[in-house]
């Protein structure tokens, strides 16, 4: 393995790892802790690290490791682009000293941030020793005002083991614990539909050994201001990857029987993963019905409600 590669698995700098390489740096516990996980050395460099550095290994604490991702949608189909960039942007960059290493998904409703944001975090939870911490912060629900910053900080610090009469009623006081605890650690924390920057600073960690992934329908602007920010715009599915999505749930057999009708659909969904979803659902609990009845019947609802951008979906969702 390069020295890059593995400054890229153990998320210390290229040069870091060239001074210890030649001497220049001595190396430390937790530089062996994380190469024995890269090189997936089960443990044969912290024994190396307990012989030849006494006293810097400490024994891991008895921290739950926990692990709150929901499962995402069994069917996912494409986005490996933004897969691979997701990836560039916050695992392979160099990251400044002391800043925190943040990647918010940015799009519209329905686009699929928030199956991407979990399915990259799931491709990549071997990379996060000390588990993955997931917040929903309601930031575009109608139903409810978005979830205050000092609520997910009391799930997050239970989650770590912090006993719950331990746990400060002062959210300033909850985000300096909530801090400590994850110092140390490498964790990924997952903000999902975030409304505004004020709802994610209190529950940014301190350190760039945890990573965030943020979603968000709005532009967070004020996340660069005080971390190592970058974003990622989604967008509407491909073509290829909306026939994936539809052959995926209404079946290989049923889609083939009629592309035409397919490629209607998915021109009229607008390629969003949300409506393809709802309009495939819709189409597999009526098994006897031709594809193209759909599409006639969404046109007949369309010129009856020309006005109704998402027609279709109340007439196929009632
Ligand atoms: N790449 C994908 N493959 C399959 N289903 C997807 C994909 N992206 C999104 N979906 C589905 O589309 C719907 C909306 O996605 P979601 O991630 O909740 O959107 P957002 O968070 O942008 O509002 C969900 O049912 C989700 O499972
Ligand atoms: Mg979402």
């Amino acid at each position: 393995m390069s020295l890059r590669e593995l400054a890229r698995r153990t998320h210390y700098s290229h040069s870091y790892l060239s001074k210890v390489e030649n001497g220049v740096k001595s190396p430390t516990a937790e530089l062996a802790r994380r190469c024995d996980h890269a090189l997936g050395m089960g443990g044969a460099l912290m024994e190396a690290a307990r012989r030849e550095l006494p006293g810097t290994v400490t024994e891991p604490q008895p921290w739950p490791r926990p692990m709150q991702l929901p499962a995402g949608p069994v069917v996912f189909v494409g986005r490996s682009a933004e897969l691979a960039r997701m990836d560039r942007l916050l695992t392979e960059r160099e990251i400044p000293a002391g800043s925190v290493p943040i990647l918010t998904v940015e799009g519209p409703a329905g686009v699929g941030k928030t199956a991407l944001a979990l399915r990259w975090a799931r491709q990549h939870l071997d990379d996060f020793d000390d588990g993955a911490l997931f917040a929903d912060l309601h930031g575009s629900d109608a139903t409810r005002h978005p979830t205050d910053p000092g609520e997910v900080l009391d799930g997050f610090l239970r989650a770590l083991g912090v006993r719950p009469d331990r746990i400060p009623d002062n959210t300033e006081q909850r985000e300096s614990l909530f801090r400590s605890a994850l110092a140390g650690r490498r964790m990924l924390v997952v903000l999902d539909d975030v409304a505004s920057s004020d709802q994610v600073n209190p529950v940014l960690p301190g350190s760039a050994d945890c990573h965030v992934l943020v979603t968000s329908r709005r532009r967070l602007t004020g996340l660069t201001v005080v971390s190592d920010a970058v974003s990622l715009t989604l967008g509407q599915l491909g073509r290829g990857e909306s026939i994936d999505l539809m052959t995926a749930i209404i079946g290989e057999q049923r889609a083939a029987q009629d592309p035409a009708a397919v490629a209607a659909i998915i021109r009229r969904c607008s390629r969003l993963p949300l409506d393809l979803r709802v309009v495939a659902e819709h189409i597999t609990a009526l098994p006897q019905t031709p594809l193209a009845a759909f599409v006639d019947e969404w046109t007949a609802v369309n010129q009856r409600f020309p006005n109704s951008q998402r027609g279709h979906q109340n007439k196929l969702t009632e």
